[in-house]
Parts: structure tokens; sequence; C-alpha cells
């Protein structure tokens, strides 16, 4: 039995750099990967030049994805430590707020204990708090998070023991959600030796102990997501390189290696790529949406011939099993034998369960 339907990957973590740095990735090379990788509908991040923080860049940038999105989608509002006005009146616009408590790739870090207070004091939902957080920064909001009664998902959880506080957290009553990367789960520190700043991001790669730390403890992960961050070759080789790598592409494939080598279920995988990125902000799936995947296919991630405007992956050479046959979205076929049948401005806004 060569051939598996899937409901298709909700992607809950993407950089599409647009507005602001399309030189790496737009709205459209951006969603075009995300079908091509199986993925239906995607969540951008708001660091971008500029950031996405009020309504005016929140409504600039709807506008650009209704014309130019091919997948589905859902955006984020951002902070950057200045207004707190628009938390309290753009959620119903947006999948949830992003919060920056330490340095990344963009300006928006958000430090100040009495100004991180004060948004959680002051956002009104309904989607989540979602935090990119080092391991200590992390403690800081699960008690934020308590103390205001906020929903909070901690983004690409930087270190297996992190899981631990986090569920600690959860059992004592803090409503908080958290995603891993595939590339913590499929690359280790071990990579950074061989590829440089291409195995260089936020948070950074782990001790091969630490990956094996975060697949024991994959029943306390709700959702696998790809952080997809691309960068151009020139600015990876360059003296200050930035930090992030591309992943729509890559997910599917190396997930379905590891079901293969049964170090997940398929109904698992299912799970974490799908129904729990939906359920985390409370968005609906697509209606009459599938992705058909050619299982007999196993084969090397190769180094290049990627949708993604970077061109690149940090995953070449790497085990895969399966190809992406055929995309349906919403009754149209979307995706075909690596083809795009639609044209900008098919995607849609993801819907929030129960409307918006
Ligand atoms: C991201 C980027 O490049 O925008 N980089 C990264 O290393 N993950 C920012 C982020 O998600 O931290
Ligand atoms: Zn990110």
């Amino acid at each position: 039995m060569g051939e598996l339907t899937l409901p298709g990957l909700i992607d809950a973590h993407v950089h599409l750099r647009e507005p602001g740095a399309t030189h790496k990735e737009g709205v459209y090379t951006g969603t075009a990967a995300a079908l091509a990788g199986g993925v239906l509908g995607i969540l951008d991040m708001p660091n971008n030049t500029p950031p996405t923080v009020d309504r005016a860049t929140l409504s600039r940038k709807l506008e650009m994805f209704r014309q130019k999105a091919v997948s589905d989608y859902s955006l984020f509002l951002g902070f950057d430590g200045r207004n707190v006005a628009p938390l309290s009146e753009l959620g119903g616009q947006v999948a949830g707020l992003k919060l920056y408590l330490d340095e990344t790739f963009g300006d928006m870090t958000t430090r100040e204990p009495r100004m991180l207070a004060e948004v959680f004091a002051t956002w009104l939902g309904p989607g989540p708090i979602a935090i990119h957080a080092e391991s200590p920064s992390i403690r800081v909001a699960l008690e934020l998070a308590r103390r205001y009664g906020q929903r909070l998902h901690v983004c690409h959880v930087p270190d297996p023991d992190d899981l631990l506080a986090i569920e600690t957290a959860r059992q004592a009553g803090v409503a908080v959600t958290c995603e891993v990367t595939p590339h913590h789960l499929f690359l280790s520190d071990e990579a950074v030796a061989r590829l440089g700043a291409y195995a260089r991001m936020k948070p950074p790669l782990v001790a091969p102990r630490q990956v094996a730390l975060y697949w024991e403890r994959l029943s306390l992960v709700d959702a696998i997501a790809s952080d997809h961050a691309p960068h151009t070759r020139e600015e990876k080789d360059s003296a200050n390189p930035p930090p992030g790598v591309p992943g729509l592409e890559t997910t599917l494939p190396l997930l379905l290696a590891a079901v293969d080598e049964g170090r997940l279920t398929l109904e698992r995988m299912v799970e974490l790529t799908y129904h729990g990125p939906l359920r985390i902000y409370g968005l609906a799936a697509p209606v009459d949406s599938a992705v058909e995947v050619d299982l007999l296919e196993r084969y090397a991630l190769p180094a290049k011939g990627y949708r993604t405007k970077c061109g690149w992956s940090p995953f070449a050479g790497q085990r895969a099993v399966g190809r992406v046959r055929r995309v349906r979205l919403r009754g149209q076929v979307v995706w075909e034998d690596g083809e795009l049948r639609v044209s900008a401005g098919y995607g849609r806004e993801l819907g929030r369960v129960g409307g918006r």
C-alpha cells in the first residue's frame, strides 16, 4: 500500500519575511513551499520590518496575504515594548500574541517585569500568548500566566527539561501548551561542526543526549512546528550570520521516516502536526482538504530543489519517507506532482472555531 491520505499539516510557526525581507522569502514563495510540504495552513510570525504590532501594520499584512497567499494562513500580533493598546483591540484578527522574552532575529525583546505584567494583564485573546523564551524566561511566563489567568503557548521549547517544568505547571492548573521543532528532534549540536551557520538558530541545537530526551518526552508536547526561518546563503556565509533555518518542506518526510522507524505512531504524528496546532490556537480546519503522499518513496533529503526562496535545507542527507503527490485545499487541487495549481490569492485566513 503506497498511497497515504493525511488531513495535511498546520504549521504554527513560520516566518515568511514579508514585509521587509522578501529577498529571503515572501508570502507567495513561502505559502507555495508550504503546499509543497503538505502544509495546508501556516501561522506567520510578527518579526517583520516593520514589525506587526498595531492596527496599521496588521491590516497591511492581512491585505498582502489576501492578495498573495496560496495556502491558508493566520497571523500573529507582536509586541515590541511600546504600545499595549493593540493587545486589547486586535486579538480577534489574529491567531495569538507573540511575545519575545529573549533575543532573536528582529528587535522585539521585552524583559522589563512591569511591562511583561502589563502585557499579560492587557491581552484579551481569544488566542494564547505565544512566547519565544529561554528556560529561565519560561518560568517567568508560567508564573505570569498563572497570575493573570492567561493561556500560554511555549514556542520551540529550548531544552527537554523545560517540558517537565511545563507539565508541572499544567498539573497545577496553568493553561499552557508547547511546541518542539523538527530541527530539535532530527539534528543535534553535532551538526554545527558540519554545517556552521547553516545549523545555527534560536533556540540552538542541543546535545544528542538531550535530543533523545525530547523523543522520550514527546507525550508532553502539543505540536511540532517548523519555525521556518529562511535566510539567504549569502547571509549565512557572512561574518555575522542571522539565526534561523527553513523547514516547511521537510517536516513531513522527516516525521514519516520516524513513523517508519517506529519512533512515533502515524496517529500521534497527525495529532502533533494538525489537530494540536488547530486546538492550541482555536482555529478551524479547512474543509474538504487532504494531502496524498506516496509512501513508497524513500530517499535522502536533497541539498537543493526546494520551493522556499532561500533554496537550502539543514536536513540535506537525512533519511526521508514519502513524497507529497497531491494537495486538496477547500475542494480544489492546489498542488500536484510538483506543480502549483492555483494562483496568488487562493489562500484564505483560517477561521476560528465558533466563527471569527
Ligand atoms: C527566527 C527568525 O529568523 O526570524 N530565527 C530563529 O533562529 N528561530 C526568529 C525566531 O523564531 O526566534
Ligand atoms: Zn520563530
